[in-house]
């Protein structure tokens, strides 16, 4: 038997990493034919699962990945918790799974934040990271969806997800295995999608990498996203500097802060342009210096510039190798958001 991780934080804020301590909550709601029953509040604990339950065997399972932040005037606010509600929704839908309202799972995350609001860190980068997920508890060998589920939200206060904080990363492209492919699950976040991308993950980190740069199925060319963040390149087109993100499609994640920056980037008066864009693009954009920087973007990872992409061929290294200019304004006004320190011009943030 496992036992869990500490369930309090026991590492200073500037110690904490990411996900390795567990606040003294969590909240739990159960599925069954009848419907979600109420969400109740629990000691954060060991589950007791029967060997046989249908989450061991067939994997359904899906997660989301959001903040609390504590802001100057000691508020505890979520960002934009609506849309991982929606997010979880499209997920269970793809997964047979059923759908929480999303006034249930805001109810549900707000009340593990209010009851461990004092473990939201208040140092800046640092907050706390809530992981709400939904499990097949059924316990039948069967292959069907599972009719009983367990929806339950933990926290973790954290720091920065790279240990190098916000020091820019070498990633590893995934020439050989994609990471999703038309029809399949890639839109979703299912257990299985994190699970298939672990031995790519592997051999990233023997290369040195800490993240993997996935390619579409079909022509093992275009750019889609990382294992666990979105991705964007600044390159200048007709001069100015734009920004270029592959579009949404199923094989992609859509990111909460991936939609986020595209608005922030309107606001700063970058351009965005949401399309496809080639392996082939990025490199030879590197080289010839059109393609100015690159990073990658999600909740964990907030903004993360990308220094060097590793390949089976060669390495190139983007701009400089180290954080640029716009990555760096739009992690700015993206934090200052998010931690309170600049207006919420776009109503994003949520007090509990
Ligand atoms: N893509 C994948 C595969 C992810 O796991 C994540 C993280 O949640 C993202 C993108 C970024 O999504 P978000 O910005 O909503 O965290
Ligand atoms: C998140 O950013 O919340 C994720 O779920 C991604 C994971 C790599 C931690």
């Amino acid at each position: 038997m496992t036992t869990t991780p500490s369930p309090v934080p026991t590492a200073p804020a500037g110690e904490l990493g990411f996900g390795q301590v567990f606040t003294p909550h969590m909240t739990a709601m159960r599925w069954t034919p009848d419907g979600w029953e109420r969400p109740t509040l629990r000691d954060f604990e060991d589950l007791a699962l029967s060997p046989a339950t249908m989450v061991f065997h067939y994997g359904q399972a899906i997660f989301e990945g959001m903040k609390a932040y504590r802001h100057p005037d000691g508020a505890v606010r979520l960002f934009r918790p609506e849309r991982n509600a929606s997010r979880l929704a499209t997920s269970a839908r793809r997964m047979a799974m059923p759908e929480l309202p999303e006034a249930d799972f805001v109810e549900a995350v707000s009340m593990l934040v209010d009851a461990d609001r004092e473990h939201v860190p208040a140092e800046p980068g640092h907050s706390l990271y809530l992981r709400p997920f939904t499990i097949a508890t059924e316990a039948t060998l069967g292959t069907r969806p599972a009719r009983e589920y367990l929806f339950l939200v933990i926290a973790s206060p954290s720091g920065p997800y790279f240990t190098a904080g916000f020091d820019a990363i070498t990633v590893w492209v995934s020439e050989d295995h994609p990471r999703a492919h038309p029809g399949g699950t890639g839109y979703a976040k299912c257990a299985g999608n994190y699970a298939a991308g672990m031995l790519v993950q592997q051999v990233a980190a023997e290369h040195g990498a800490e993240q993997v740069v996935f390619l579409d199925a079909r022509e093992g060319r275009w750019l889609e996203e990382l294992g666990g963040m979105n991705l964007f390149l600044v390159r200048e087109v007709d001069g100015r500097p734009t920004l270029v993100t592959p579009p949404v499609s199923d094989t992609l994640l859509e990111g909460i802060t991936r939609s986020s920056l595209i608005t922030l980037a309107d606001d700063l008066g970058l351009r965005v342009e949401e399309r496809p864009v080639s392996l082939e693009e990025w490199r030879a954009g590197a080289a010839d210096g059109t393609v100015t920087e690159a990073f990658a973007c999600g909740t964990a990872a907030v903004v993360t510039a990308i220094g060097t992409v590793r390949t089976q061929a060669a390495d190139f290294v983007v701009g400089d190798g180290r954080p640029g200019l716009w990555t760096t304004r739009l992690r700015d006004a993206l934090l200052g958001i998010q931690e309170g320190t600049a207006h919420d011009h776009n109503g994003w943030m949520r007090t509990v």
